[in-house]
């Protein structure tokens, strides 16, 4: 059977608004994988269930994940899921080159220079990563993520209620670069800005040659659209959001939303900008060749456009089942397409592997 490895693990993005999980089928061979959608499903959260990515109603969460796993059948115990946020530091910085022992016994010192919280409250993860340029100097990159552990044992909590295991713990950004790594084809010497716009926050990934040279995440996105909206029009959250996905809700004439909106894109537009500069001014790239948008808020009309305008650089809607396959019996494709730009990361998540740190 092509797609008869079964990775046992399923990508589980508890994100603000909804949660997405995502499982595979991998096939082929090491390096030209094929890959085939096993499970897929989306359960909408009330607003307020989680806000800024921190669990304020845990048996809210819990449910949903049990509700969204029974509904699409989803056996499987194993779950990746993924964190973000201003709770999650990612830094990259150069060191000595050493062994890795040497880098195990050394990395909680080194980490305390660049995490702004006790060294006691954060689980460490680190990966050394491949530089010429810091070779050339006798030294070697490390690139060290860290997060609250109140923060993840918040979300492996809400599993372990839902009946999962949580296996692996990715951070977001990572997983729209894994997502994007097996749909596209690295582009050589350029620079790729992926953009994971969501309800609540902005993932920012930046890539060369394969590797993240930068990454943040800012507190922007959708909501952000519907507050203005509810807050300009007097609408509730719901008629907001309708009002904001292009739906004709009373009381919300279309080019006064279309007015709110481009000023929230402007905002976006701003904060990217902003992004972009202490991107250049600190890793002596001069350039952005190319934006990737996903998450939910890429579907905010005109926004890659505008993108394109103000960056003077090609903007792309990402695909993240490019190169899934799946059978269109069980999952129509016009849904598929409809849902893509949310499924990202939980796409990136589900590609990880039990066993992965
Ligand atoms: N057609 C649409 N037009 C504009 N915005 C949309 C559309 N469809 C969904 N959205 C917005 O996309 C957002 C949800 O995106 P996504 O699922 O990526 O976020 P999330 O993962 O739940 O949130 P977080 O930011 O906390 O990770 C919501 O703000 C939703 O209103
Ligand atoms: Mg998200």
């Amino acid at each position: 059977m092509l797609f008869g490895k079964s990775k046992n693990l399923v990508g589980l993005d508890i994100g603000s608004s909804s949660i997405k999980a995502v499982e595979l089928l991998v096939g082929g061979r090491p390096g030209r994988e094929t890959y085939k959608l096993k499970s897929l499903g989306v359960e909408p959260l009330p607003p307020q269930t989680i806000v800024e990515r921190d669990i304020i109603d845990n048996l809210q969460v819990s449910e949903a994940i049990k509700k969204l796993f029974a509904e699409r059948k989803i056996k499987t115990r194993s779950v990746c899921t993924g964190i973000a946020g201003n709770s999650v530091i990612v830094k990259k910085f150069s060191l000595a080159q050493m062994t890795p022992e040497e880098l195990a016994e050394s990395i909680h010192w080194e980490a305390e220079q660049y995490i702004p919280f006790p060294i006691a409250d954060v689980n460490l993860d680190y990966q050394a990563v491949e530089s010429s340029k810091a070779a050339e100097q006798g030294k070697m990159e490390v690139l060290l993520a860290a997060a609250k552990k109140d923060k993840i044992s918040g979300y492996t909590s809400v599993i372990t209620q839902a009946g999962r295991n949580t296996v692996v713990v990715d951070v977001d950004a990572f997983a729209v670069q894994n997502a994007y790594e097996i749909n596209y084809e690295m582009p050589i010497n350029r620079v790729v800005a992926l953009l994971n716009i969501g309800a609540s926050l902005m993932n920012i990934n930046i890539l060369y040659q394969g590797v993240s040279i930068f990454s943040r995440d800012i507190s922007i996105g959708g909501n952000n659209y519907t507050d203005a909206i509810q807050k300009g029009l007097n609408l509730s959250f719901e008629r907001a959001e309708a009002a904001k996905k292009g739906e004709a809700v009373d009381g919300a004439a279309p080019q006064q939303v279309a007015n709110i909106m481009n000023e929230v894109s402007d905002d976006l537009k701003n904060e990217i900008q902003k992004t972009f500069e202490f991107f250049k001014a600190t890793s002596g790239q001069e350039r952005i060749d190319q934006i990737m948008l996903s998450g939910g808020t890429a579907k905010v009309s005109g926004l890659a456009d505008l993108l394109s305008d103000k960056f003077n650089t090609p903007v792309e809607i990402m695909n993240p089942f490019r190169n899934v396959s799946f059978n269109p019996k069980a999952y129509d494709p016009d849904y598929i397409a409809d849902i893509a730009p949310f499924c990202t990361v939980s796409l990136g998540l589900a590609l990880r592997k039990v066993g992965d740190r």
